[in-house]
């Protein structure tokens, strides 16, 4: 989604600027812009890759000032033009703005400014802000810009310099990420904190409504009613090496490959073999609480939402409560029911996608407890919940989420296991069941071995137009999350569903050779599905089956086999989506898409 770096020190700002735009390229972008303040004001846009816009500020003059901003356009209102790319300005004042977000009121705006004599250039919301600031500025950027917050409804994090304050850098956010870091004698704001490990550590967050007022000397925080407010400053610990590329192609393939180890820092310090026992620091607050509670809720979006659907199941299954996993987008507008006892579990790779976060304030207001399985530490989710444990899986940077999905699954398991303990799960339950888990790495390091035979086999069906997965149980949602990967990156049409569901009307759907994956793994269900193999079959379907090493059954009913190591039924998603994570990569491959930044995808839906 956009992305917004601003900059004022003593440094040029310029290549820092670009710099930063390149560090947030992977959250998905169709233009890019830039502006720096030095006596005037100058602005450059250029449609496409950052790179377009470096290329064409290599002939541009006036661009080296020391304070500036920039930003990466994903297009909402108005087409994707160099008009529209941000900064935007007023026609006034000597303002440039640019925003993450939606002014949702900028249609009556725009219709009042235009009243008052503006004329506006382009399609966006973004400009109907930049101009209401200009207009309300009267020599003080900080207030003209607290003034017109007041005025406007929507979603924003927004960076704003004036021509007639050249040592004053202002941004503000309500709704979409913002980040200040603090250096000696500079700040580098950012939507995102990849923009900023590279040049300072110490960060403060923008909360909701408030505003920052940043100079070289320093910088003040308020309400935009001008409240004085006291931000909180964080450490930020991104290592910015774990979000190179190294010698992979892609990051989605780097990541892929990363998951053993991912997997093996989720678990680090928090599976105590020898005792039996889960340590989880982060709900440790409420534990007791948690135990008592009578309904746990997870929400969630994409494959977030799978994940946490997998974690309904293993909350019912092992800690014996009652579960249920909604769309957040669902769960925020439908006036849930949230009795006492109740616990909403956010699940979040980025820990800043909208629909989650307003699920989460809505069952926070009606008096739940808020739990998140987050990736991105001091992102908003985390810190709006009430507790909590982190993934961390390190930064994904692939649009196409996997080592967060595992890492989900891993993290809800955890959780569930907490919960089992102090419940009715046997301590001889629970210590086969940590020994089992922290074996699965080892069990992904196996699947990985097969990466050229799940090439070989993509390679055979690559070329169709239409695909079905299909799981039971557990692997349902595994079903869900292998469709999803493959028609994101690879825009191949997939639908994925419980095996049992296709002879309700999908079945119509299945012709000669259409390629149909069966999560087939040994698990209480293995029978069911080998009838439900054999329905497809019998239809003309290509059987790509996912199952447990040593099925020589499977072989007979599947034309092709990807085989995973055996391991518990409850733990098997984070083992048998790996072959589908690696099939869909290779599609993608294969079809000569850009598997990093596929059409009309961001890493993180900040918007509505
Ligand atoms: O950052 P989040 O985990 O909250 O993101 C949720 C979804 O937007 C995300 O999982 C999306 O579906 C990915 N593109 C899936 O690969």
């Amino acid at each position: 989604m956009c992305g917004i770096v601003a900059y004022i020190g003593s440094k040029p700002a310029q290549p820092l600027l670009l710099e930063g735009l390149k560090r947030l390229e992977y959250r998905g972008y169709d233009s890019a812009g830039l502006a720096v303040l030095n006596g005037s004001l100058n602005v450059a846009r250029a449609v496409g890759r950052v790179v377009n816009l470096e290329t064409k500020l290599k002939g541009l003059p006036g661009f080296d000032g020391t304070l500036g901003l920039a930003h990466t356009r994903w297009a909402t209102h108005g087409g994707v033009t160099e008009l529209n790319a941000h900064p935007h300005q007023d026609d006034k004042s000597g303002i440039a703005l640019v925003h993450n977000g939606i002014i949702e009121n900028y249609v009556s705006l725009k219709a009042l400014l235009s009243e008052r004599g503006h004329t506006f250039k382009t399609d966006t919301d973004t400009e109907v802000l930049a101009m209401l600031i200009g207009e309300l500025y009267e020599g003080d950027l900080e207030a003209a810009v607290q003034a017109a917050l007041r005025e406007v409804t929507g979603a924003y994090a927004i960076a704003v310099i004036c021509a007639q304050e050249p040592d004053v850098l202002v941004c503000a956010r309500k709704g979409s990420p913002l980040m200040v870091g603090v250096g000696a004698g500079e700040c580098i704001v950012a939507s995102d904190p990849s923009a900023i490990v590279a040049h300072t550590s110490q960060a403060f967050a923008l909360d909701d409504y408030n505003v920052a007022r940043i100079t070289r000397e320093g910088f003040r925080t308020s309400t935009i009613d001008n409240k004085p407010v006291t931000p909180k400053m964080m450490q930020l610990e991104l290592d910015l090496e774990q979000a190179e590329l190294g010698t992979y192609e892609h990051y989605m393939l780097k990541e892929i490959f990363e998951q053993p180890a991912s997997l093996r820092t989720t678990m680090r310090g928090r599976v105590d073999l020898k005792e039996g026992k889960i340590v989880l620091g982060g709900l440790m607050d409420c534990a007791k609480e948690l135990v008592k509670s009578r309904r746990y809720i997870l929400i969630a979006q994409g494959t977030a939402l799978h994940a946490a659907m997998i974690g309904e199941y293993l909350l019912e299954d092992l800690a014996k409560v009652p579960a249920e996993c909604e769309y957040a987008s669902e769960f925020r507008y439908r006036n849930p029911i949230i009795e006492d006892g109740t616990v909403v579990v956010a699940v979040s790779q980025s820990g800043e996608t909208i629909d989650t976060l307003a699920a989460l304030h809505e069952a926070k207001d009606r008096g739940a407890l808020t739990l998140g399985a987050i990736n991105v530490v001091g992102s908003t989710l985390s810190r709006d919940t009430d507790a909590g444990v982190y993934l961390r899986v390190g930064p994904e940077i692939g649009v196409a989420s996997t080592k967060a999905f595992t890492g989900q699954v891993a993290v809800l398991t955890l959780i569930s296991l907490f919960l089992a303990r102090r419940r009715f799960m046997s301590d001889e339950q629970a210590r086969t069941l940590l020994d089992e888990l922290t074996k699965i790495p080892d069990a992904i390091e196996r699947v990985l071995e097969s990466n050229d035979t799940i090439r070989r086999v993509t390679e055979k069906y690559v070329e169709r137009d239409n695909w079905l997965f299909l799981g039971r149980g557990y692997n349902y949602p595994t079903a869900l999350e292998g469709a999803l990967k493959l028609k994101e990156i690879s825009y191949i049409h997939a639908e994925g569903m419980p095996a049992a569901e296709m002879k309700h009307g999908p079945i119509a759907l299945i012709d000669e050779g259409m390629p149909v994956v069966f999560i087939a793994n040994k698990g209480p269900q293995y029978d069911k599905v080998i009838n439900n193999i054999e329905e497809v079959r019998t239809r003309g379907g290509h059987i790509i089956a996912v199952a447990t090493e040593g099925d020589e059954r499977i072989k007979t009913v599947a034309q092709d086999v990807l085989y995973v190591p055996d391991v518990p039924d409850c733990l098997s998603p984070m083992v048998t989506v790996v072959p589908l994570q690696l099939l869909a990569y290779h599609a993608a491959v294969l079809r000569g898409h850009d598997v990093d930044k596929p059409r009309n995808l961001a890493k993180s839906v900040t918007v509505e």
